[in-house]
């Protein structure tokens, strides 16, 4: 299993989700290739958010080696799955899909807790410290359900 996280920046919510679903396939023993990228290509080659490596720091996930880089076509390729954060980065993954294969690889992260609902992981860009940490919680939870539901695929 080829998994692709994907925000806007790959500095706040696609790192963070990238560096926990790592270290969750670590400790279960899972050989799962794990990666992120952003759809925008403003902060190609930055380490994530130090907001975000923060708060994930805390929940022992150390994002400090990550680098971002932008999504592009090939990466429908390279992955069986790609997660988006929000609707914004669904839409602009979506652009870039050439068939229906490409297509069928995309779904929103939290479809996994909350299938059907259509939810997204906030931008914490702007916000706060809170606002980090809902990120983490989230993100937390959806990886979670993504491994129960995906082991259980394969
Ligand atoms: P991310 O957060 O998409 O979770 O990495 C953002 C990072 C940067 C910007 C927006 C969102 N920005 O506008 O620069």
């Amino acid at each position: 299993m080829r998994i692709l996280m994907v925000c806007l920046g790959n500095i706040c919510r696609s790192p963070l989700a990238e560096g926990m679903l790592r270290h969750k396939i670590v400790e279960r023993g899972l050989p799962w290739e794990v990666d992120s990228a952003g759809t925008a290509k403003d902060h190609a080659g930055s380490p994530p958010d130090s907001r975000m490596i923060q708060t994930a720091r805390k929940a022992g996930i150390d994002l400090t080696s990550l680098r971002a880089r932008q999504f592009t076509s090939a990466d429908f390729q390279r992955f069986d799955r790609i997660y988006v954060m929000d609707h914004r980065n669904r839409d602009n993954v979506l652009s870039l899909a050439k068939q229906d294969s490409d297509r069928h690889k995309v779904a929103l992260l939290l479809n996994h807790l909350n299938p059907n609902e259509s939810a997204e992981v906030p931008d914490p860009y702007y916000g706060n410290t809170e606002d980090f940490q809902q990120v983490l919680a989230l993100v937390d939870a959806a990886t979670e359900a993504l491994i129960n539901d995906l082991s259980h695929e394969h």
